[in-house]
């Protein structure tokens, strides 16, 4: 699987739509082929299953449990006929709503069983998650606030008002998966202008997938491969520039683009990847320094990360300098993303040891 799978979700009216849309358009005229589709209803079966979930008929109440397999049944068939496919051929596709509404939803909404659900999800989706979920976060006094529509979907017309209220317990599940995953989950402030909401989306979106886009391969099996070779005696330059061409990267720039790699092969040396048989080490920064710089700046922004995943790359690399600066007294590089980005991707795609 090559594409990029994105998910965005939210509460009715979060604006979340919207921003899927332009996410597409921007991703568009860039070159980039892309699938813009949606849940409940992308398939034709799903708009069958949609009219039965969100048309306002009075036909009886639906039974919970139902209402969540008729949600899993859509989303089955959109990822075997839709999303899977597209993703083989390597696209971007952009889903506005995924699994997380069905948490959310049904799960802190209904209140149905958080650990059936996500087993059941597994079974609809065969284990497929979004590379990247962006959660466009609006309290409900916005929402309030926003134009409603002339006509509202079944599930848009449940809150009544109450204490703790339908939306207020969807919100509140969105925000649990979020703290839950923030490797994967980045939280937008949707009470903004429609245009500083898509600022920020744009940044989660090159924060995230830049590394990809930079090499063209795939970064984890880049960093594996090489840490194989490197057991096996072979010198990390080597090792990771003969994985490279492997894996069919075609820059012989990017073959040779080193200052990136050898951040990674400080994280490598210091026991924190994944996969590696290296003791855990913490030395000072100072030695870390002496021996790499783009190992400092690294291990700098693996801190950083892990105390704010969702830090955008400017700010991160404001914060490495600082550090440099104040507590080495050196003079940072002026422009150096390579290995802060690297670290940030290695992290997100769970090759990272930092328990310790
Ligand atoms: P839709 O009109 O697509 O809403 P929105 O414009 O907010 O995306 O309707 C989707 C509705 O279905 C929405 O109220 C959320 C609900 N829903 C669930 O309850 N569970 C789910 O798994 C999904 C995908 C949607």
């Amino acid at each position: 699987m090559s594409g990029i799978f994105i998910s965005f979700e939210g509460i009715d009216k979060s604006g979340k739509s919207t921003q899927a849309k332009k996410l597409a358009g921007h991703l568009r005229a860039r070159g980039h082929e892309v699938v813009l589709t949606y849940e409940p209803g992308d398939t034709e079966l799903g708009q069958e299953i949609r009219r039965l979930v969100l048309e306002n008929k009075s036909r009886g109440e639906i039974d919970a449990t139902a209402e969540l397999f008729l949600f899993s049944a859509d989303r089955a068939q959109h990822v075997n006929e839709l999303i899977r496919p597209s993703l083989d051929a390597g696209k971007v596709v952009i889903s506005d709503r995924y699994v997380d509404s069905t948490l959310a939803y049904q799960g802190y909404g209904r209140g149905l069983n958080l650990d059936d659900l996500r087993m059941i999800q597994n079974v609809a989706t065969g284990g497929l998650k979004p590379d990247i979920t962006i959660w466009i976060d609006v309290d409900l006094q916005t929402v309030q606030k926003r134009e409603l529509p002339l006509f509202s979907d079944r599930i848009e017309s449940e809150d009544r008002g109450g204490e703790k209220t339908f939306f207020q317990r969807v919100r509140q599940g969105f925000k649990e998966a979020y703290q839950s995953e923030p490797n994967r989950i980045f939280r937008v402030d949707g009470t903004q202008s429609v245009d500083a909401v898509f600022k920020d989306v744009k940044k989660v979106f090159v924060n995230q997938i830049s590394v990809r886009d930079l090499y063209k391969i795939d970064l984890k099996d880049w960093v594996l491969s090489t840490i194989e070779k490197v057991e096996k005696g072979i010198d990390w330059n080597c090792a990771w520039k003969e994985t490279y061409f492997e894996l069919g990267g075609k820059s012989r720039e990017s073959g040779r683009k080193f200052s990136p790699m050898n951040g990674t092969e400080v994280l490598y040396r210091l026991g924190r990847i994944k996969g590696s048989r290296k003791p855990f080490r913490n030395p000072e920064l100072k030695e870390i320094w002496n021996c790499s710089t783009n190992g400092a700046y690294a291990i700098l922004a693996l801190e950083y990360i892990l105390e704010k995943p969702d830090i955008s790359r400017s700010a991160l690399w404001t914060r490495i300098q600082e550090r440099i600066r104040s507590e080495l007294g050196e003079e940072p590089a002026k422009f150096n993303q390579g290995a802060p980005t690297v670290a940030y991707k290695l992290w997100h795609l769970g090759l990272i040891m930092h328990d310790k």
